[in-house]
């Protein structure tokens, strides 16, 4: 443990911890200049006060798509130009039309916002003040595949254009989930879809360019070597080629180092922190779970947690579940809930699922113990898991902690 004396001393480790965030935006993006020329592109048209094509990015998490977009937003700052007028919108905060449309209104006319307008009003109040002298509104939707109610929000800010005599709209939505097509109306995908730019996930080459330029600033120097940032690139390649991950698990290793006082990142504290972000993966993908998938988990994680009946059978270390006692902790679990349990047929389809996604390995027992049924572990340590569940799990009431009766 380091003491408060320690924090104070200047760090062996680090020059500067702040850049190698993931949060931090840098000023230049290596081999994203296709893309960025691409976003360029399409708001060039806006600068000149026309009206532009609409533009949907899609790529993997981690692959530059947020920071892209910045970065063009920066570069039209330095522009002066009058009448294009930009709002970027993080869709995670403002998740739905309303929201959006408030949020655009107290971007541009504050005074306006915060006096609890209806979405006509501000519609109205919108829709005159990009009139009024031939504005072009670019509307940057991040993370657009969160805002609730969508197709109205796309139906909406389309219609601006026609409801216009003058100026226009122009929308730049961003989403890392290509699924969330399914369910958008037709009409919205098509608008939303005019032309699309896809963002590759970055090679480990890249990635280690990305995090060398990103050490360099960052660690003092000679504090890691470059044998250590391949083996960081290479890791974070393999879980998808995503630069935030890589960026997560560089300052992890140095914080590590400086935790353990050596004034070297070494293999070691690469090794363990890469680990850690693996981790961090798998409790992202456990909190994105569906409902009952969530429900089936959270009981074998509190099962394993108070030991199964096989553990009891067998009086064995490794913590192995039936079949029969998660489903009845399920549905004991969701009842309490107020909800309605599904069907054991649901109930093995959610465990096949967990069980491609990694979260747990399931075989049959054989001949053995109590006839034929399915073994269930747990793969991850249950204590975490059930509590990014549990944040999750709405209205979840301690009581079901309570031992099942036998
Ligand atoms: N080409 C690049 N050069 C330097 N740093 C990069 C580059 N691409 C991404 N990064 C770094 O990785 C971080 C994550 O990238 P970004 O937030 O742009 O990803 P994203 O595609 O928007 O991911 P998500 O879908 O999860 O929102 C950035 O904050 C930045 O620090
Ligand atoms: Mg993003």
């Amino acid at each position: 443990m380091q003491s408060l004396k320690d924090m104070l001393v200047e760090s062996k480790i680090f020059a500067n911890r702040e850049v190698l965030s993931p949060h931090y935006t840098p000023k230049k993006l290596i081999f994203r200049e296709k893309e960025i020329n691409n976003i360029e592109r399409a708001i060039a048209p806006a600068l000149k006060g026309e009206r532009g094509r609409n533009l949907f990015i899609y790529g993997k998490t981690g692959s530059g798509k947020t920071s892209c977009a910045r970065y063009v937003i920066e570069e039209v700052r330095d522009i002066p130009n009058g009448r294009a007028k930009i709002s970027y919108i993080n869709c995670k905060i403002y998740n739905s039309r309303y929201r959006v449309l408030n949020k655009i209104v107290s971007d541009h006319l504050p005074t306006y916002a915060k006096r609890g307008y209806g979405a006509v009003d501000l519609y109205e109040k919108l829709t005159s003040w990009i009139e009024e002298d031939n504005k072009i509104l670019v509307i940057i939707l991040d993370e657009v595949d969160v805002v609730k109610d969508l197709d109205d929000l796309i139906y909406t800010l389309t219609r601006i254009n026609s409801d216009i005599k003058a100026g226009g709209v122009t929308i730049i939505g961003i989403s890392n989930k290509v699924s969330f097509k399914e369910a958008l109306d037709p009409r919205s995908l098509s608008t939303l879809y005019e032309t699309e730019l896809v963002f590759a996930p970055y090679y480990a080459t890249e990635l280690y360019a990305i995090i060398k330029d990103r050490a360099g600033m960052g660690f003092r120097a000679n504090v890691i070597n470059d044998d250590i940032l391949h083996f960081i690139a290479a890791s974070a390649a393999k879980e998808g080629g995503d630069a935030r991950m890589s960026l997560k698990i560089l300052s992890k290793s140095g914080e590590m180092a400086e935790e353990r006082g050596l004034d070297k990142v070494t293999m070691k504290e690469a090794t363990e922190a890469s680990r850690f972000a693996e981790n961090d993966v798998v409790y992202e993908l456990i909190a994105t779970l569906p409902e009952h998938h969530k429900l089936v988990l959270y009981s074998i994680a509190m099962l394993t947690q108070s030991g199964g009946s096989y553990k009891k059978l067998t009086d064995g270390a490794d913590t192995y579940l039936f079949s029969g006692e998660v489903y009845r902790r399920y549905k004991s679990i969701t009842e309490s809930l107020h909800k309605e349990a599904k069907s054991e047929r649901w109930y093995r389809k959610y465990l096949s699922e967990l069980e491609m996604q990694g979260l747990i390995t399931a075989f049959e027992s054989g001949k053995g113990i109590r006839g034929h049924t399915k073994l269930i572990k747990l793969m991850y340590p249950p204590q975490k898991t059930k509590d990014v569940l549990e944040k999750d799990i709405m209205g979840y009431e301690r009581e079901t902690e309570k031992e099942e009766p036998a």
